[in-house]
């Protein structure tokens, strides 16, 4: 349990922009702007609405190189955060098209859900709690792994679904 890591910050984004795109780059329908459709087929299967490296709102401060860095964590983690994932899954495994698919697990505007209550662990959770819990138990990560970690949703008109 002594051991130190440096912290990772990951700033999942849902990036502002885009209001008004209303179909994924294949032409289907998105659910009012927001998520991929789960009734769409494996034509979807690597559709990401909200793209922070395709994002041009997104400059070179530092808030949009860590938007940039935890998207590419997010759906990349062995590589970015390979020490953290030894079961060498990305977050995106579970959370479909980068968290925005309906009903695989989407992430969009789930910041505003926290804190709340963890029966699991008898306590309230911050957003960060709950990530590193995703680390150990879905990453497989060790128990002594000390993570810290803070995500950002960044929602922007997303944040009204
Ligand atoms: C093996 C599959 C799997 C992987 C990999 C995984 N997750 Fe999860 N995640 C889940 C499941 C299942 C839940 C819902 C659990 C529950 O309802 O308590 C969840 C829940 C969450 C939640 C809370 C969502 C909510 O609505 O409260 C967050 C945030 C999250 N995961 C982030 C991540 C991040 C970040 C990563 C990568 C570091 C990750 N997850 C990797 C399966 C996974």
């Amino acid at each position: 349990m002594g051991r130190r890591f440096p912290a990772i910050v990951l700033v999942l984004a849902a990036t502002a922009c885009g209001g008004g795109r209303k179909t994924t780059s294949n032409g289907v329908p998105l659910l009012a702007g927001a998520l991929v459709p789960a009734s769409t087929t494996m034509v979807t299967a690597w559709d990401i609405p909200q793209d922070p490296l395709k994002d041009s709102s997104l400059d070179d401060s530092r808030l949009s190189k860590d938007i940039k860095w935890g998207y590419k964590l997010f759906t990349d983690t062995p590589h970015e955060a390979r020490q953290y994932s030894p079961g060498k899954m990305s977050c995106s495994n579970c959370h479909l098209n980068a968290g925005q698919r309906e009903r695989s697990l989407p992430l969009v505007a789930v910041a505003g859900m926290f804190p709340e209550y963890n029966r699991r662990s008898g306590r309230l959770y911050t957003l960060g709690d709950r990530i590193v819990d995703c680390f150990v138990r879905s990453e497989n990560g060790t128990e002594h792994v000390q993570i810290e970690l803070f995500v950002e949703v960044l929602l922007g008109d997303l944040r009204q679904r």
